[in-house]
C-alpha cells in the first residue's frame, strides 16, 4: 500500500470483529514499532500484548470503559521508562521536559505501530483515556515506568478506512521565518 494512502486513509477504529489476528501479521505490526527512532537511541519503551479476555475486561475498564478495547481481539498498552528508570533520569529535553521526554519516544513507536496496522487492514485506536495506576497495577508494571497510551488491535466491524474528518488548513498551523 503507498504511503500517503496509509497516512491519509488511517482512522481510529472503535468498532471491531472478534477475529483473531494471525501471528505472523501482529509481528509485523510491532516490527514496526521495534525498529522506531529515538532519542540518543534509548528505546525506552515496553508495548504489552494483551490477549486474555479476563484482562482485556479489566483494562477497558481502567479506560474509562471505552467499549472498543474488549471488542478488539488484542490491545496493546504502549508504556515508557519514566525518570526513576537509570537510563533516563538525565532525560530533560529542551531543558524542560524532564519525565514528558520519553512521551515522545514513545510516541513516535506507537505511530509506527499504528500506521503499520492500517497497511495489514487493521484498526488501532489511540487511546489516552487512562487510569496510568490502575492499568499498571492490572498488568504488574513497576514504578520506573508509566503507561502512555493503549490501542485496540483488531479488524474494523463496520465502515472503511475513510477520508480524514475536519482538520485544520495549512495556513493556520504553518508559518514562514517567524511565529
Ligand atoms: C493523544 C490522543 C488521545 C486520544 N484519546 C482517545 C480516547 O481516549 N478515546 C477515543 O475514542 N479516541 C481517542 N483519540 C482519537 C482521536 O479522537 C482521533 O484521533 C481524532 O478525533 C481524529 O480522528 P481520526 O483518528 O479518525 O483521524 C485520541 C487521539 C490521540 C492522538
Amino acid at each position: 500500500m503507498e504511503f500517503y494512502e496509509v497516512i491519509r486513509t488511517r482512522r481510529s477504529i472503535r468498532s471491531y470483529k472478534p477475529d483473531s489476528i494471525p501471528d505472523e501479521l501482529v509481528n509485523r505490526v510491532l516490527e514496526a514499532a521495534r525498529i522506531a527512532p529515538s532519542g540518543s537511541n534509548r528505546q525506552p519503551w515496553k508495548f504489552i500484548v494483551i490477549k486474555d479476555t479476563d484482562l482485556k475486561k479489566r483494562i477497558t475498564t481502567a479506560c474509562g470503559n471505552q467499549k472498543s478495547l474488549d471488542e478488539a481481539p488484542i490491545i496493546i498498552v504502549a508504556c515508557g521508562y519514566n525518570i526513576y528508570s537509570e537510563q533516563n533520569k538525565f532525560y530533560n529535553r529542551g531543558g524542560y521536559m524532564k519525565d514528558f521526554s520519553m512521551l515522545i519516544d514513545v510516541s513516535i513507536a506507537l505511530t509506527h505501530l499504528i500506521l503499520a496496522a492500517r497497511t495489514e487492514g487493521l484498526g488501532t485506536c489511540w487511546i489516552g483515556l487512562f487510569n496510568n495506576e490502575e492499568v499498571k497495577e492490572i498488568l504488574g508494571v513497576p514504578k520506573e515506568v508509566n503507561v502512555v497510551a493503549v490501542t485496540p488491535l483488531g479488524y474494523p466491524k463496520v465502515g472503511k478506512f475513510a477520508e480524514p474528518g475536519p482538520r485544520k488548513n495549512l495556513k493556520e498551523i504553518l508559518s514562514v521565518d517567524k511565529f
